[in-house]
Formats: C-alpha cells, structure tokens, sequence
C-alpha cells in the first residue's frame, strides 16, 4: 500500500455517466461499485435500509419506521443543495465536451463549500442502491429543527476557510454488503476524492460507543476518538442511554491509501 500525506486528490476517480447523466465516484478496489447521486428509483431500497432494525437502531435523527413521506426531508434539505453541487460545479468540469485535467482545480474559496453530492452507494451495472453516505455540517443534539436543517444541508453561515471547518459524515451498508471491507473503501474514495479536493481541513464522524463496526470503520482510517458522552436516545429505536463516540480525523495528519493516480 502507498503511504503519503501529500498526494494531491483523486479526482480522476470522479467520473461522468453519459447514459444516466450524472457524476460518479469510481471504487478502484470494487469496479462494480459507484457512489452516485440519489436517483427517484432508490425509493424502494433506501426504505428497506432505513427499516432494517440492526441499522435504524443506530440513527439518531432518521424516523423509524421510515416511512414514503419521510423522504420530504431528503427531497427538501439534502437534495436540493446536492442538485446545485452537480449542475454549477461538476457537470462544467466533468461532463463532455470537457475534456478534465486532473488533479481538477479546487472549487472556488469565494463561495460556500460545495455540498457532497455522492450520497448513495451503488451496485453496477444493476443500478441497485447498497447503502448511503453523507456529510454535513455538524451540530449538537439540542439544536432547533431549522438549524439542523440548514447544517444537513451544508448551509450553516460560516466565516471559517474550508481548512478551518469540521464536517461530519454518516455511513451505513445493507447487512449483505457489511464486513467484506467495502465501508472502509468507499471512506478511502470520500476521503482522498472529495474532501481533499474541497479542502474540508477535518472530518468527524459520532458513533455509539458499541457499534463495533463503524468504530473499527473510522479507527481503521487514522480517524481519534476526541470525546465520549452520554446520550438520551429516542424510544423509537429502544430508548434509554447510550454513550456515544466523537471520532475525528485532521485531514493535514491523513494518510493516503489509494496512492496516485496513474497517467
Ligand atoms: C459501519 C459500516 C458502514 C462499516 O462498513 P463495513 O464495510 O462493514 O466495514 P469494513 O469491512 O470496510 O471494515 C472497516 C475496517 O474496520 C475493520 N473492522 C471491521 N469490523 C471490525 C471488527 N468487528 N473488529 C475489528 N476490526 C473491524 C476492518 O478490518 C476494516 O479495516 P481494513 O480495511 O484496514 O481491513 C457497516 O458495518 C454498517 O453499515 N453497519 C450498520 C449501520 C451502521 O452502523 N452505521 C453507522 C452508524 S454510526
């Protein structure tokens, strides 16, 4: 494996599909594997997602049972801002006749920090969604419901340069696709794709303190357990108290795992 800190983004794993008209991130390690825009067609999948017991019992904020009309929130606050990220930012740079030159040029520091727009892991050729990504602005548990939708949807007022601010990021996979190393992968390509060429200087990311897994998923990654505190957790998702972990990683002290890209 290629161990360095300085290796600039791999914006050559950031692609444009001519058939579905849309960005993608490419897996290197999974060539059947993308992270793409969310697609109207995820419905179905997103619902047995978000409905499976061993992965809503983890979630905070998302309603359980996941209902049709809890997309609202996705279609309102995450959608939009992801939509503009496509048609203003990569859609110039990606999509033919551009002809991109990598490591593409960073996105403007004179406007807000373009907001990720890869937010479902997806199964190719098939289409199928396999399980999701998001990164957002982070924000305390208590905060009022438009504060948590302006931080969701990366549109939080800041005066802090890209370097300066912490964005936070919540994963889950299909039971199915759990285990076989593919969360670490797709964290390796948000990493070393995104972030770096964004310029978001740390990531966060708050675990409950017995997820194993999604532990072992950001410690994997050079990501430091910087606090622990209690949590009251809804009676939805089996209530009581649970300690949670906040995890972080600099992204100045990340070490690259996909190595440079080829010519
Ligand atoms: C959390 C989650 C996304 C992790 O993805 P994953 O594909 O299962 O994780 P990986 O198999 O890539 O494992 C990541 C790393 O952790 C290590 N790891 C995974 N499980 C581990 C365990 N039980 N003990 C020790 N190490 C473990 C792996 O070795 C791997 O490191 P490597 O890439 O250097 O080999 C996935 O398990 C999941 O969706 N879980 C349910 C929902 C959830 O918990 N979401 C997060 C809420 S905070």
């Amino acid at each position: 494996m290629t161990i360095s800190k300085s290796l600039p983004p791999r914006t050559d794993l950031m692609r444009w599909d001519e058939e579905a008209d849309e960005p993608y991130i490419l897996l290197p390690s999974h060539p059947d594997l993308r992270l793409t825009p969310w697609r109207e067609t995820d419905v179905d999948d997103a619902m047995k997602l978000y409905n499976d017991p061993s992965i809503a019992k983890y979630s905070f904020r998302r309603p359980y049972p996941y209902r049709k009309e809890d997309f609202g929130f996705l279609r309102n606050v995450v959608l939009p801002p992801a939509t503009e990220t496509i048609s203003t930012v990569l859609r110039p740079l990606l999509a033919p006749p551009a002809q991109p030159t990598h490591p593409l040029p960073s996105p403007s520091s004179d406007s807000p920090l373009p907001f990720f727009p890869f937010i479902i892991i997806r199964h190719h050729p098939s289409g199928r969604m396999i399980g999701d990504m998001a990164i957002f602005q982070p924000m305390r548990s208590d905060v009022s419901a438009a504060d948590a939708k302006a931080a969701f949807g990366g549109k939080a007022k800041t005066s802090q340069t890209a370097a300066e601010q912490t964005w936070e990021m919540a994963y889950n996979l299909m039971p199915e696709w759990t285990g076989k190393g593919i969360g670490g992968r797709v964290l390796d390509c948000v990493l070393e794709v995104w972030v770096k060429w964004v310029g978001i200087g740390t990531m966060m990311a708050g675990a409950e303190t017995a997820n194993v897994n999604s532990s072992a998923l950001v410690k994997s990654r050079g990501f430091v357990k910087v606090r622990t505190f209690i949590q009251e957790w809804p009676e939805d998702k089996g209530g009581g108290e649970r300690e949670i972990s906040h995890w972080e990683l600099k992204m100045a002290d990340h070490i690259s795992r996909l190595g440079p890209a080829k010519s």
